[in-house]
């Protein structure tokens, strides 16, 4: 079957290279002639582990083309995903321009049945829209399907969470448009992935009451850390024990800096937009919002503890995506707090093992190192922001020998504070007492 994929974004991209990977002829279209030369010269234009093999497989397949062209990618393909971005407004609501010019695009260039699938996260209400804007800009009466086919993949999982999701939700009108949709899924029938058939609706507001939830999990337990502090418990144990109970689950119940990324934060924003839209108040998300945006000044409070007045103390920061195995640095806490430590006069020294080139663009006036390493020389603190792996075992005799003063702030807790406070550093991490040098 041929299908095709317009926008090569993160989820086009990923979309369009694992239905490859599943057997599929798939047509990749993006407007912008520049990101489609590159795609076909084999550059990624953002880093996904594994996806650079997987392209360059779907491509040497002949499986995985690359176009501008709309007529071309409406044309050759029995199912279209939509992968466009859908970026927040300031109120918070989604912008669908971008979604409404690709479908009143596939709408003027049909000509056959086609299934027109949503994958970008859309408000609840926008899969009757997309019916809508295609069906005023037919040339000729043509049959097709609408169907919402959110995605729930992870940066930096991205291709696992696609070839092994948990689910597969399909929010259709009619069967024959499931049964197509079931079709270009069925390799995961071998896994025994469930697949849950519903309408538009529900399908839509699916992917939102999960992220949102995710998000609220997360607030909780930073919120938490904080009562953890000042009670002297340790929030990972509170964590660990909660997350044995079956019915809690132990996913996402790091706390940390606060969430980040392209997702949760424009996710829940729009949540609560919609619920305000059909007067229903969304208290908890909101208060998901509320908790973090306080976690992000309760981290620079806390290297403000530790640190003193932060005027012209040169701070080492490791990590700047808003997490480990990716170059985004979409709402990365990494880098609302670097924001706010260089308003109040401080320097910073920062290192991202993938993320480099994304902040160079948006802080330039930011001191990029070349390793891990060259983060604590001179500093008077070093803060591990972003839990890569190469952060895990890091050399703290060195770093603590290139440190001015040895503060090392954990905002992912990654050390053990009795080890950090042994080797001498002052050790500050989240919702676990700090212990003093030994
Ligand atoms: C999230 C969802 O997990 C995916 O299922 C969904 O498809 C995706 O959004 C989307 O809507 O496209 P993603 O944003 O890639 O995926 O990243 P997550 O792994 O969910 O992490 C989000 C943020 O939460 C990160 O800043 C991470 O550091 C933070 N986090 C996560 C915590 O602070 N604690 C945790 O326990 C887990």
């Amino acid at each position: 079957m041929h299908i095709s994929v317009i926008g090569s974004g993160y989820v086009g991209l990923v979309t369009a290279a694992c239905f490859a990977e599943f057997g599929l002829q798939v047509t990749c279209m993006d407007q912008d002639p520049r990101r489609i030369a590159a795609l076909e010269s084999g550059e990624i234009p953002f880093y996904e582990p594994g996806l650079h093999d997987l392209v360059g497989k779907g491509r040497q397949a002949g499986r995985l083309t690359f176009t501008t062209n709309l007529t071309q990618a409406v044309e050759q393909a029995l199912v279209i995903f939509i992968a466009v971005g859908t970026p927040p407004r300031d109120d918070g609501s989604v912008d669908l321009s971008a979604i409404e010019a690709v479908a009143t695009g596939i709408g003027r260039e049909m000509t056959s049945y086609k299934v027109i699938v949503t994958k970008s996260t859309v408000p609840v209400g926008t899969g009757r829209q997309v019916i809508s804007w295609i069906e005023s800009s037919l040339r000729e009466p043509v049959r097709f399907d609408v169907v919402s086919n959110p995605e729930f993949l992870r940066e930096g999982s991205a291709i696992e969470d696609f070839i092994r999701p948990n689910r597969v939700v399909l929010g259709a009108e009619r069967d024959e448009s499931v049964a197509i949709l079931k079709d270009l899924y069925q390799p995961l029938y071998l896994i025994e992935t469930p697949i849950v058939v519903t309408s538009l609706e529900t399908a839509e507001l699916i992917k939102y009451a999960s992220n949102t939830f995710l998000a609220t999990k997360i607030s909780f337990i930073n919120e938490m850390s904080v009562l953890c502090e000042q009670v002297g418990a340790d929030v990972r144990l509170v964590a660990k024990a909660m997350g044995l109970d079956g019915r809690i689950g132990s996913k996402f119940l790091h706390a940390g800096p606060g969430y980040g990324g392209s997702c949760f934060p424009k996710d829940v924003d729009a949540l609560v937009a919609t619920g305000k839209e059909h007067r229903c108040e969304m208290g908890i998300a909101k208060a998901a919002v509320d908790a973090n945006v306080r976690q992000k000044t309760r981290m620079v409070e806390k290297i403000r503890t530790a640190l003193g007045d932060l005027n012209n103390k040169r701070i080492g920061v490791l990590g700047l995506s808003f997490k480990p195995n990716t170059s985004d640095i979409r709402e990365s806490p990494s880098i609302a707090i670097i924001r706010l430590l260089l308003k109040e006069g401080a320097h910073i020294q920062a290192y991202d093992p993938e993320a480099m080139r994304e902040t160079a663009q948006q802080l330039p006036e930011l001191k990029l190192c070349s390793d891990s390493y060259e983060v604590s020389v001179d500093a008077d603190a070093i803060v591990l922001a972003t839990e890569w792996n190469q952060f895990r075992n890091l050399d703290l005799e060195r770093i603590k020998t290139q440190l001015r003063t040895p503060i090392f702030i954990d905002l992912r807790n990654v050390y053990q504070p009795a080890r950090m406070a042994k080797m001498g550093f002052q050790y500050w991490s989240i919702g676990r007492p700090s212990l003093p040098p030994a």
